[in-house]
C-alpha cells in the first residue's frame, strides 16, 4: 500500500485547503515556491487547518520549481514556515543548512532528502540514495526516464532498497516523463512510501497523474507486492482508452490487478521490464504488433494468419504467448449490424488502407467469405497485402470511379480522419446501400462516417470494435480462454 500525495499548486493557502477538502488525498505537499509572496509568510498556519499530514517544500528552479530567490532568503522562509506543524520537510541532497536540520528536529518534522534530475536516471544511483539516507529520515529521487531501460532502473532500485532497508528509511522513487509513468502508478507494488499526483488538469511535474485517475482508475493506493500487472504497450499510448475497459473489469471480478499504459521506445527493453514486474499480460498497439512476435514462444492461428499480435500473455514474466483479438473485435459489431438473412459471404467489400490494421481486417473479411478489394494510397502496399490474402487490389483514387463495381461494405482502416477533418476518399459517392465501417474510434464520428450517414448508409465506428476486442482480450487476461 502506498499513499497518494497531492501536490498543491495554488497561489493562495485558502485555495489549496479547498483542493485538499475536495480531493481528500492521504497526504499533501505544500509548495512554498508556488505560493504568492504574501501567502508564503503565512504557511506556518497551514498544517493545523489541513485534514491530512503536510510535506513542506520550496522547490528550486533547477529542480523544476518556481523558487528563484537566494539561498538565505529561502532558508529564512523555510525556518519561519517550520514553526507550523509540518509532518515532513523536503530538503535537497545538497541543502546543508544546520539551522534547518536543527529546527526540523526540534519541531518533530521529518526530513525527506531529495534529488532531481530532469535529463536522466543518474549513474551510481544506489550510492547517491544511500548517502542521502544518512542525512534524512526519508529519501526521494525523481528522475527523467528517457525510455524503458530507465524505467527498469527505477524498478530495480526500488526493489533493492526494500531488500536492503526492510525497516526503513522509506523511499520515494519516481520516473518523470511519459516513460516513467508506470513507476507513479505502481509505487504501491514496489513498496514505496508515496506517489505524487495533481489536481485534475494541473500537472505539477512532468508525468503527474490526477489524484482521481490514480485512485479511481488505477486504484494505485490499494496496490501491493502481489498485485498482478497488465498493460498496453505502444508509442504513443497515453491516449489509450483500454485502461477504462480493463480496470473496471478486474474490479468487477475482485481481482487484485491493474492495467496501465507502458509507453515503449524499444520492445526488447520493454520485455525486460515485463519480466521484472512479472507482467501477466498486455495489449499491443501501433507500432509494435509485428515487432513483438520475435519474443513469443507460441502464436495463435490468428497471429500467424494476420502477422500481427495485439495480445500477449505471460507466465510469471516469461513464456510469452501471442494472440489477436482484433479479428473477433472487428467481426462482432459487423455481424450485429447485418439484416436478417444477410451474410458476409460474397459481400462485395472495399478495404481502404494496407497497413497493419488493414491486415487484420482484410484477413477477417477474406476468412468470412467476402469478396475483397484493397484500396491504398501506395498501390504497391495494396498489391502486397492483396497477394498475401489472395484478393483484389486497386489504387485508392480509383475507389468509386465509373466502371468500378459498387460495394456492399466499405471498411476504412487508415488513420485519416483521426484529426476530425480529413477524408481518405473525398471523391467517393455513397449510394446509401453500403455499410460503412470506419475503425477510427476517436473522434466517434469521422467526416467519412458523416457523409455515409447523410447518404442513408448503415454506419459503424471504431468504438464497438474497440470494446469487442477489449472484451475478448479480457477473457484471455482473466484466464477464461486459456
Ligand atoms: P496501421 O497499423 O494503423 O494500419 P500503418 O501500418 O502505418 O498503420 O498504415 C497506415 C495506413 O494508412 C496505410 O495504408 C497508409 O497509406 P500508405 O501505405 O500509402 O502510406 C494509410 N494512410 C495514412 N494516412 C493516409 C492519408 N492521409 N490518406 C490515405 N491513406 C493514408
Amino acid at each position: 500500500m502506498t499513499r497518494l500525495c497531492l501536490t498543491l499548486t495554488k497561489k493562495r493557502l485558502a485555495e489549496n485547503l479547498q483542493d485538499l477538502q475536495t480531493n481528500k488525498p492521504d497526504l499533501a505537499e505544500l509548495r512554498l515556491d508556488l505560493l504568492s509572496p504574501d501567502e508564503q509568510k503565512k504557511a506556518a498556519a497551514f498544517p493545523v487547518q489541513s485534514p491530512v499530514p503536510i510535506i513542506l517544500t520550496c522547490r528550486l528552479s533547477r529542480d523544476g520549481g518556481a523558487w528563484k530567490g537566494c539561498r538565505t532568503e529561502r532558508e529564512a522562509l523555510l525556518l519561519e514556515a517550520l514553526e507550523g506543524n509540518f509532518a515532513y520537510v523536503d530538503l535537497e541532497k545538497d541543502e546543508d543548512s544546520a539551522l534547518l536540520a536543527a529546527k526540523a528536529a526540534r519541531q518533530g518534522t521529518k526530513i525527506i532528502r531529495s534529488l532531481h534530475n530532469f535529463n536522466a536516471v543518474p549513474a551510481n544511483l544506489e550510492a547517491r540514495l544511500e548517502e542521502m539516507a544518512l542525512a534524512g529520515n526519508m529519501v526521494k529521487g525523481a528522475f527523467m526516464c528517457r525510455g524503458c531501460s530507465d524505467l527498469l532502473k527505477i524498478f530495480e532500485q526500488a526493489a533493492s532498497w526494500k531488500k536492503k532497508h526492510p525497516l526503513g528509511p522509506e523511499l520515494i522513487l519516481l520516473g518523470m516523463g511519459p516513460f516513467g509513468l508506470p513507476s507513479r502508478i505502481l509505487a504501491g507494488k514496489m513498496g514505496l512510501y508515496l506517489t505524487f499526483c495533481s489536481c485534475e488538469g494541473e500537472e505539477a511535474a512532468p508525468g503527474h497523474i490526477s489524484l482521481g485517475t490514480l485512485r479511481n482508475l488505477y486504484r494505485a493506493g490499494e496496490l501491493g507486492k502481489n498485485s498482478q500487472v497488465f498493460g498496453i504497450i505502444g508509442n504513443p499510448v497515453l491516449h489509450s482508452r483500454s485502461p477504462e475497459i480493463h480496470n473496471p473489469a478486474f474490479r468487477s471480478l475482485q481481482m487484485d490487478a491493474v492495467y496501465l499504459p507502458f509507453p515503449v521506445d524499444d520492445v526488447k527493453a520493454f520485455f525486460k521490464v515485463a519480466e521484472f514486474l512479472k507482467i501477466r499480460g498486455f495489449s499491443v498497439t501501433v507500432p509494435f504488433k509485428e515487432k513483438v512476435r520475435s519474443f513469443l514462444v507460441k502464436e495463435s492461428p490468428e497471429v500467424q494468419s494476420t502477422g500481427a499480435c495485439n495480445t500477449v500473455l505471460g507466465k510469471a514474466g516469461a513464456s510469452w504467448q501471442g494472440f489477436n483479438t482484433d479479428i473477433q473485435g472487428f467481426l462482432e459489431p459487423l455481424t450485429r449490424i447485418l439484416k436478417a438473412g444477410e451474410t458476409l459471404k460474397d459481400m462485395k467489400t472495399a478495404v481502404i488502407g494496407a497497413g497493419g490494421a488493414s491486415r487484420a481486417v482484410t484477413g477477417a473479411l477474406v476468412q468470412s467469405g467476402c469478396s475483397v478489394t484493397v484500396f491504398n494510397r501506395s498501390p504497391q502496399r495494396a498489391q502486397a497485402l492483396a497477394e498475401h490474402f489472395s484478393c483484389s487490389w486497386a489504387p485508392l483514387e480509383t475507389l468509386g470511379t465509373s466502371g468500378k463495381k459498387s460495394f456492399d461494405l466499405v471498411v476504412q482502416t487508415t488513420s485519416c480522419g483521426m484529426k476530425g477533418k480529413e477524408d481518405p476518399v473525398p471523391a467517393y459517392q455513397f449510394s446509401g446501400r453500403e455499410i460503412l465501417y470506419d475503425i477510427i474510434y476517436s473522434p466517434p464520428e469521422t467526416p467519412l462516417m458523416h457523409r455515409a450517414f447523410a447518404a442513408g448508409c448503415r454506419v459503424l465506428g471504431g468504438l464497438p470494435m474497440l470494446k469487442a476486442q477489449g472484451q475478448a482480450q479480457f477473457q484471455l487476461f482473466a484466464g477464461k480462454n486459456k
